[in-house]
């Protein structure tokens, strides 16, 4: 089946699975899952219920959609994302994200687990995403444009809504949270990166470092859809400190920090003029 028939064929199936459209999307990263929990009048569809979609096979997330209330908003959550180092094409990487286009999300939450580079960060900050830096050496566009979804030249200099960021500030301080504001840098992984590469991407400008994120966010601001990017800070990038890095440590602080972040995407759903 073509690209843009699969795709209709998916939504299609979705619309029907939950009868209602969302307003909003969210994608949760590892270990942040928990927000789905508080989800009302919560449906959940599966990944491999889905044709064209991609089981998500990364630890810490589930591979399912939740559609319910959340801030009194319809939303559509991801509890659990696809990347690149599972193996999934870019284009496999951005399905959902199409999908919840064509479901007609106005606004994309996308949350992830990120390691801090710039040194003034801790472990557990949140950070809100106000750019990002591609190195993943492809992107989710290439190849022929369906202009149906967008254009072929999508503009991304504002690609993190500055009215999204500046509602997700004002909301953080009602709840006295402190949030940092930074550059995201998405590289493929699986491994982590040396300490020189970390010492690479401070110069380049990255305040984060993640394996995912970067092609959603792309996908979405090719169909225009406004998005939100707030990344936990779940470990000091390599070389910061004198230890190693696990990919258990940063499912247990997403864990253990992942409510002070749900607790802000609901009150900005709340906030949300949809
Ligand atoms: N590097 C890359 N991805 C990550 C990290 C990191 O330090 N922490 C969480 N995701």
């Amino acid at each position: 089946m073509a690209k843009m028939e699969t795709l209709q064929a998916a939504a299609e199936e979705l619309r029907r699975r939950f009868g209602q459209s969302p307003q909003a999307g969210v994608v949760l990263g590892s270990g942040l899952g928990g927000l789905a929990d508080r989800v009302q009048e919560a449906q959940a569809v599966g990944y491999e219920e889905l044709p064209g979609m991609k089981p998500s096979t990364a630890p810490g997330h589930r591979g399912r959609f939740v559609l319910g209330k959340l801030g009194g908003k319809t939303v559509l959550l991801m509890q659990g994302r696809l990347h690149l180092y599972e193996g999934h094409t870019m284009e496999e990487i951005v399905f959902p994200v199409r999908l919840m286009g064509l479901l007609g999300i106005r606004a994309l939450v996308v949350t992830n687990a990120a390691g801090g580079v710039n040194l003034s960060y801790r472990v557990g900050d949140l950070m809100l995403m106000e750019d990002h830096i591609n190195l993943m050496g492809t992107n989710p566009l290439i190849g022929p444009n369906l202009d149906c979804l967008g254009e072929r030249f999508p503009d991304m200099s504002r690609a993190y809504s500055p009215a999204l960021r500046a509602l997700a500030k004002a909301q953080a301080d009602r709840m006295g949270l402190e949030l940092r504001e930074g550059g995201y840098a998405g590289l493929t992984g699986p491994s982590y990166e040396t300490p020189a590469e970390i010492r690479m991407l401070r110069i380049l400008g990255a305040d984060a470092v993640g394996m995912s994120t970067v092609p959603e966010v792309i996908a979405a601001r090719h169909m225009g859809i406004e998005v939100l990017g707030i990344s936990l800070i779940t470990n000091m990038a390599a070389g910061v400190l004198d230890q190693t890095l696990s990919g258990e440590e940063v499912i247990a602080v997403g864990r253990e920090r992942g409510s002070a972040l749900q607790a802000l995407v609901e009150g900005v759903l709340e906030e949300m003029e949809l």
